[in-house]
């Protein structure tokens, strides 16, 4: 399994460092794959047995693009882990999917293990299953759905911070069918809890969970690795 917290824009850097001191031991003791996205001035944050993944960067080694870090930086921390394409991204953000495909490319040609988000919003949800996955299915265009270092995360953008979560047949219905777009490691996210993450990851083709604001505890974070022993 994979067991993969994104701290988001919370945890300072210092925050960062004692949570990643409390995690270690934790994740020693596991046989779980744990991967933590800090934020980004706590790239730093490196323990042997947990890989640090960047939330974000531009897809340039360096150069003029104001408020963002390149390969370069990243290559500076040893990352060699991104998120790519998250719904806040999507949504907040605005990047295009034009965009986040350019970002795929290029962080694949750096050989990067790239964590690609996909998820649909409340009215998608609520519209036919047809155009729910035909909503899901645009979000992998222009994305290399064979690449060997892909794993995807479908989140649907309604349960994310929202305490609200898919039921289990419903998260087993769209893993099977976004498996059939890519065999890569597919991870479940939005609302992971500790009381719920034992269940969701016996879902069939759930390969692992991408958990948010209840990983931003390591002891909470723990019990969620413990739970997937
Ligand atoms: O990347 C993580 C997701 O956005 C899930 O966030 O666990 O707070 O719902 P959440």
């Amino acid at each position: 399994m994979i067991i993969a917290a994104n701290l988001k824009t919370n945890l300072t850097r210092k925050a960062t460092h004692k949570y990643m001191q409390e995690l270690d031991s934790c994740v020693q003791k596991s046989s779980q794959e744990v991967i933590v996205f800090p934020a980004i001035s706590s790239l730093d944050a490196y323990k042997t047995d947990i890989t640090v993944g960047a939330q974000n960067a531009y897809p340039v080694e360096k150069g003029a693009f104001t408020g963002e870090i390149g390969l370069e930086h990243l290559t500076e921390f040893g990352i060699k882990t991104i998120l790519i394409g998250h719904s806040e991204r999507r949504h907040i953000l605005g990047e295009s999917q034009e965009f986040i495909a350019e970002k795929f490319h290029y962080f694949k040609e750096q050989g990067f293990r790239i964590i690609y988000c996909v998820g649909e919003p409340l009215a998608v949800r609520e519209s036919s299953k047809e155009e729910m996955l035909a909503y899901l299915y645009q979000q992998y265009e222009g994305i290399d759905t064979q690449y060997e270092n892909l794993i995807i995360a479908y989140e649907p953008v309604w349960a994310i911070g929202t305490g609200k979560i898919p039921t289990l047949e419903d998260i087993a219905d769209i893993h099977s069918e976004l498996k059939k777009k890519s065999s890569a490691p597919l991870l479940y996210g939005g609302s992971v809890k500790v009381n719920n993450v034992k269940d969701i990851l016996q879902v069939e083709n759930v390969d692992g969970v991408l958990v948010g604001s209840a990983a931003l505890y390591a002891d909470h974070f723990c019990s969620m690795i413990q739970a997937a022993e």
